[in-house]
């Protein structure tokens, strides 16, 4: 007889939730040849139109066989810190980073080591993994008014929060731009916030995973913050959108040096660093001149696509909601189609989109979701040249 279950048990997060459901509908896996992936979060891993190449190789010898350093190896570390230094004029140094496996990896370590009194200040329509590790980690969450009725931009003024019963602080948790929105908070208002979430027991997780996906151009939280080390501020960054590389799992957390520490002591008894090959790789991918080419094509070919892509479905009744970053769609689906109702359609046809209900903060199993006639439709993977396919497909799905 097998014995009863000795871990917790939970759902896979909302996006898998979505592939999962499709490889049992067609037999295949959403991106596999000949499938539209318009629910997948990935971007085009082939050079893009005038951005650089990918290598396809790497070199490295036998002391890159060796166990890595916990925060990450030197050469990436630097190359991370000129980065910043030299787009945003960050006055960062190596100690400044950590190097985890993706940006999720390095989200999940900031929020399992907030101190227990914290409250998450979170907006109810945001990345769907916040939902589950929030739930897992056991948070107590504020949400932040973000729905139609204020187009998914709270105000300043909806960012002042003060700590739930039983806590003394708030961290604010935001994707910046917004997945699924697309919606970006930049200039002064990205200044202001910032400021008000480095006061006494505030503090903030900036997630900067579509940083390059940004019209007119990317913006970085550490353009406006003077000194990192007098802050509660994290800046997560990834290779995996604007290096085009999502297979190499690196993502990387800025922060004060002491709070960088507390990710090395982690990654020494829970982590043992990341992949050497896959960090000499990204190190390469930072070099000045070429991550200055890779921001600029980016920014160019994904800002093309959004509006040719936003054009068409709303010539086709989404009523759209998307801001000026990312490489989603967000909007209400037309014929009060809910977003399940939607796949079920777009299956057949070996497409599908991701839900909007996953990206509801707030949703329970007791009511249907806000959320639940919402779709998020991805160009992330798509060529210049699937457009019309595409639109006939998604044409056809509401006929
Ligand atoms: C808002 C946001 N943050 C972070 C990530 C990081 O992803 P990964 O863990 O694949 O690097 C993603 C990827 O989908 C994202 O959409």
């Amino acid at each position: 007889m097998l014995p009863s279950m000795i871990l917790r048990q939970f759902p896979p997060m909302g996006v898998y939730e979505t592939l999962f459901k499709f490889v049992d509908a067609t037999h295949k896996y959403m991106g596999d040849p000949g499938t539209h992936p318009w629910a997948q979060g990935y971007p085009l891993t082939t050079q893009i139109p005038g951005g650089p190449t990918l290598p396809k190789s790497i070199e490295f010898d036998a002391s890159d066989l060796n166990y890595p350093k916990a925060t990450g190896e030197p050469p990436l570390l630097e190359a991370i810190a000129n980065y910043y230094n030299h787009f945003y004029g960050a006055g960062i140094t190596s100690e400044n980073i950590a190097v985890f496996a993706g940006g999720r990896p390095a989200i999940f370590a900031t929020l399992a080591f907030l101190l227990d009194d914290t409250t998450i200040a979170l907006e109810k329509t945001e990345y769907t993994p916040y939902y589950d590790v929030l739930k897992v980690l056991d948070r107590k969450v504020h949400l932040i008014q973000s729905d139609s009725s204020n187009r998914f931009r709270p105000s300043l003024e909806d960012y002042q929060i003060e700590p739930l019963n039983g806590t003394s602080r708030v961290m604010l948790v935001k994707s910046n731009p917004c997945n699924p929105t697309g919606v970006a908070t930049g200039g002064d208002d990205l200044k202001r916030l910032l400021e008000q979430f480095s006061s006494e027991n505030t503090g903030a997780l900036i997630d900067e995973a579509y940083e390059f996906y940004c019209d007119p151009e990317p913006e970085s939280a550490l353009k406006h913050i003077d000194n990192i080390d007098d802050t509660n501020i994290f800046v997560i960054g990834a290779a995996t959108k604007g290096l085009q590389v999502p297979g190499m799992r690196i993502g990387w957390a800025v922060a004060s040096k002491a709070h960088i520490e507390i990710f090395r002591n982690y990654s020494s008894f829970g982590m043992g660093g990341v992949s050497r090959a896959s960090q000499i790789y990204v190190t390469g991918l930072l070099e000045q001149k070429r991550v200055g080419q890779a921001r600029t094509a980016i920014c160019s070919f994904y800002s093309e696509q959004r509006k040719r892509y936003g054009d068409g479905l709303a010539e086709l009744g989404f009523e759209l909601f998307t801001g000026t970053g990312g490489f989603y769609h967000w909007g209400r689906l037309p014929q009060e189609l809910t977003g399940d109702e939607f796949n079920d359609r777009l299956f057949a046809h070996e497409a599908g989109i991701l839900p909007g209900r996953v990206c509801d903060m707030g949703r329970t199993d007791a009511a249907p979701s806000a959320l639940e006639r919402y779709a998020r439709f991805s160009f992330g993977p798509l060529r210049a040249e699937s457009y019309d396919d595409d639109m006939r497909i998604l044409r056809e799905c509401l006929q």
